[in-house]
C-alpha cells in the first residue's frame, strides 16, 4: 500500500500526478533503487567488525495502561565496545537515534562516531527504530505490523523516542554505567530524533548532534517552495544550460508522450525496460535522480542513497552540457539519469515500476500521513520543475485512500514546538549542535543560526544531507575536516562540563 512513498529521505512531489492519471499503472516513485544486494555485499564486507547486533524486548505502548498496550516486541541495536573506556571511568556511550529504515544501513553511513569513539573512548550503540528493519511489533512480521491503521497506529516519533529512553537506561543499568554521559547523535529524520530528544530527555542525554534534520519544515515555518528552490539552485549552480534543458524537458515529455508511438520513442530515448513506461512515471524517476543527487552531493564518491561519483549534480550537469549530445534533449537527459542509475555500469535498462522496498522504508508512507507533514512539493515559476503550488490537501486526499486517516499537521510543533525557536528556546534548552549542508533541499528547514551559547547552528554552504556523518576520506575538502573537528571540540565541551558537574555533585 506504498499510495504516498514520501521518505524523508525521498522527498517526492506529486508534480507529475496529472499524467499519472492518464494511466492506470501507480506511479512509480523510484523509493526503493537501492538494491539489496548492494547493502548485502556491503554488509558482508564491512558490517561483522564494526558492530554487534542485540535484541530488547521493548514495551508496546509507553503512553497508557490498557492491557494491551504492556505486549512487548523485539527492538533491534547494533553495539560496538572496542574503544569504550568503561564504567569506571564513567566514559560515555554514544546513541544514534534510528531513523525510518535497517539501522544497519544507517550505521554504515554514520562513520563519524566509528572515529571519534577512540578519542572520546566511547561505547557506540545504534537503536533501530520502531517498525523498520528487524524491530517489528506484532510479532516481528512487517506484513501484520503494517497490516492496517490498528497496529500502524503505534508507529510514531514519540513512542520511538520513548523506547530509546527505555533502552538507553536498561543498557547502562545493565553495564553498571548508570554515570555514563549519553549524547545522541542523527541525520535526517534520525537528527530531529536527536534533537527532540535531547530537548524532552535532558536527564539522559547531555547533548544531541542533529544533521540535517528539518525540524523547521512543519506547519508552513518552511515555505512549501524552499525544498525544490534549493534542487534548482543546486543544478542552476553548475550552469545555467542544464538548468534550461532540464526545466524545458517536462513539456518535452508530456508532448512526446501524446504522440503516435511516443511511448516507444521515450522508451529507447532513456533505455527503459519492456515493462512499463509512462510519461508521468518517468517524469517522476528523472525527479527523483536531481531530487537524491542534491541530497547526496557530496565532495568524494559515495553509496548511501545509490552508487555515485563525487558531486554528482556537476557530473549531471557535464552530461547534460556535453555538447557530443547537441541539442538533444533526451539525449541529455539520459546522460545524468545514466550518472545517477547507473554509475556501476550494471544497469541493463531502466526500471520505472519498483515497488520493492529492500530497505524496509514503507513505513514513512504512515509517518507520512499522521505526523511528518513535512510540505515540499510547491515549485515557484523559476524552479526546473514545472511550477506547482503544493496542495495539502492532496495529501489528506491519499491518507484518506490509503489508510483511512487524517493527518494531524500541527501535532509535531504542538509536541516538539517549532514555532518562534530562536525565542523559544533562547532560554530552554542546550547543547544541541544543528549542521546543515546548504546544497542540501532540506536546509531550507534546518535551523541555521545560532540560538544560544550552546544551541549552535553549523552551517556548510557546500555541504550536502548528513554529510559530517559519513565515514571520512583523504579527499575530504577542509571545510568538512573543519566541520568535524568543531563538532568533536564542542562535545567534549559538553563532556567536560559534565565530568565536573559529577565531581561537584559528589560533595552533596
Ligand atoms: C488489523 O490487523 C491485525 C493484524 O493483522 C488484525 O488482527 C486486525 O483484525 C486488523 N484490524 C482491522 C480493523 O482490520
Ligand atoms: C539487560 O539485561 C537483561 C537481563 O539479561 C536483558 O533481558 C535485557 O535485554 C538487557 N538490556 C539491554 C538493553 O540489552
Ligand atoms: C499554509 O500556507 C498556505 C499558502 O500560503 C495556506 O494556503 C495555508 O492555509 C497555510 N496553512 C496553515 C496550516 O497555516
Ligand atoms: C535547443 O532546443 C530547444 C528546444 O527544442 C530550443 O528552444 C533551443 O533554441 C535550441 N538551442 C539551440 C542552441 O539550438
Ligand atoms: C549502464 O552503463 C553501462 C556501462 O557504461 C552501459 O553499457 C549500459 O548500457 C548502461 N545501461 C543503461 C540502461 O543505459
Ligand atoms: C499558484 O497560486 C497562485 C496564487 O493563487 C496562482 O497565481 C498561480 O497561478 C498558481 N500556480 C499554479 C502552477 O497553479
Amino acid at each position: 500500500m506504498a499510495i504516498w512513498p514520501l521518505l524523508l529521505l525521498s522527498a517526492i512531489c506529486p508534480l507529475f500526478s496529472s499524467a499519472i492519471t492518464t494511466t492506470n499503472k501507480p506511479p512509480a516513485f523510484p523509493s526503493s533503487f537501492i538494491h539489496p544486494q548492494q547493502l548485502r555485499s556491503s554488509l558482508s564486507t564491512k558490517t561483522n567488525k564494526l558492530y554487534e547486533e542485540k535484541f530488547f524486548t521493548q514495551i508496546l505502548d509507553h503512553f497508557n495502561y490498557n492491557p494491551q498496550s504492556y505486549h512487548t516486541f523485539q527492538q533491534r541495536y547494533l553495539i560496538n565496545d572496542k574503544h569504550w573506556g568503561g564504567p569506571k571511568n564513567n566514559s560515555p556511550v554514544f546513541v544514534y537515534t534510528g531513523n525510518e529504515g535497517d539501522i544497519e544501513w544507517f550505521a554504515q553511513n554514520t562513520g563519524f562516531m566509528f572515529e571519534t569513539a577512540p578519542h572520546f573512548k566511547a561505547l557506540l550503540v545504534f537503536i533501530e527504530h520502531r517498525f523498520y528493519g528487524k524491530s517489528m511489533p506484532f510479532g516481528g512480521s512487517k506484513e501484520t505490523a503494517y497490516s492496517n491503521s490498528s497496529t500502524l497506529g503505534y508507529l510514531s516519533s514519540t513512542q520511538a523516542l520513548a523506547d530509546y529512553a527505555t533502552l538507553i537506561l536498561d543498557l547502562k543499568k545493565n553495564l553498571t554505567a548508570t554515570d555514563s554521559p549519553v549524547v545522541v547523535f542523527g541525520g535526517s529524520y534520525g537528527g530531529m530524533l536527536a534533537a527532540w530528544f535531547r530537548l524532552k530527555y535532558p536527564h539522559i542525554a547531555v547533548g544531541a548532534l542533529a544533521s540535517s534534520a528539518p525540524i523547521l519544515n512543519f506547519d508552513n515555518i518552511t515555505s512549501p517552495f524552499s525544498f525544490n528552490n534549493i534542487i534548482t539552485q543546486d543544478f542552476r549552480s553548475e550552469s545555467e544550460n542544464c538548468y534550461k534543458v532540464i526545466k524545458r524537458s517536462w513539456q518535452e515529455i508530456d508532448d512526446t508522450a501524446a504522440k503516435p508511438r511516443g511511448l516507444e520513442i521515450l522508451r529507447k530515448s532513456f533505455r527503459i525496460c519492456s515493462n512499463y513506461v509512462g510519461a508521468g512515471a518517468l517524469q517522476g524517476w528523472l525527479s527523483s535522480a536531481y531530487t537524491y543527487a542534491a541530497m547526496t552531493d557530496y565532495p568524494t564518491p559515495s553509496n548511501f542513497l545509490s552508487p555515485l561519483p563525487a558531486y554528482p549534480v556537476k557530473q549531471m550537469c557535464k552530461a547534460i552540457d556535453d555538447p557530443k549530445t547537441g541539442n538533444i534533449t533526451f539525449e541529455k537527459l539520459y546522460g545524468a539519469a545514466n550518472i545517477f542509475y547507473n554509475h556501476t555500469g550494471d544497469a541493463k535498462c531502466f526500471d520505472l515500476i519498483d515497488n520493492s522496498d529492500p530497505h524496509g522504508l514503507g513505513g514513512w508512507s504512515w509517518q507520512a500521513c499522521t505526523e511528518m507533514i513535512l510540505l515540499t512539493d510547491g515549485s515557484a515559476e523559476d524552479s526546473m520543475f514545472p511550477a506547482s503550488n503544493y496542495s495539502y490537501n492532496d495529501r489528506v486526499e491519499s491518507c484518506k485512500y490509503g489508510y483511512n486517516i487524517e493527518p494531524r499537521p500541527t501535532w509535531i510543533p504542538t509536541e516538539f514546538g517549532a514555532h518562534n525557536i530562536h525565542r523559544v528556546l533562547k532560554r530552554f534548552g542546550s547543547n544541541i549542535i544543528f549542521f546543515n549542508g546548504l546544497r542540501d533541499p532540506w536546509s531550507g528547514g534546518g535551523v541555521l543560526k545560532d540560538i544560544s551559547k550552546s544551541l549552535v547552528a553549523i552551517v556548510a554552504k557546500e555541504g550536502a544531507h548528513h554529510v559530517d556523518l559519513r565515514f571520512s576520506t583523504k579527499e575530504d575538502p577542509n571545510w568538512l575536516q573543519h566541520v568535524r573537528k568543531t563538532e568533536v571540540q564542542i562535545i567534549s565541551k559538553w563532556l567536560s562540563q559534565y565530568y565536573h558537574d559529577l565531581a561537584d555533585s559528589s560533595h552533596y
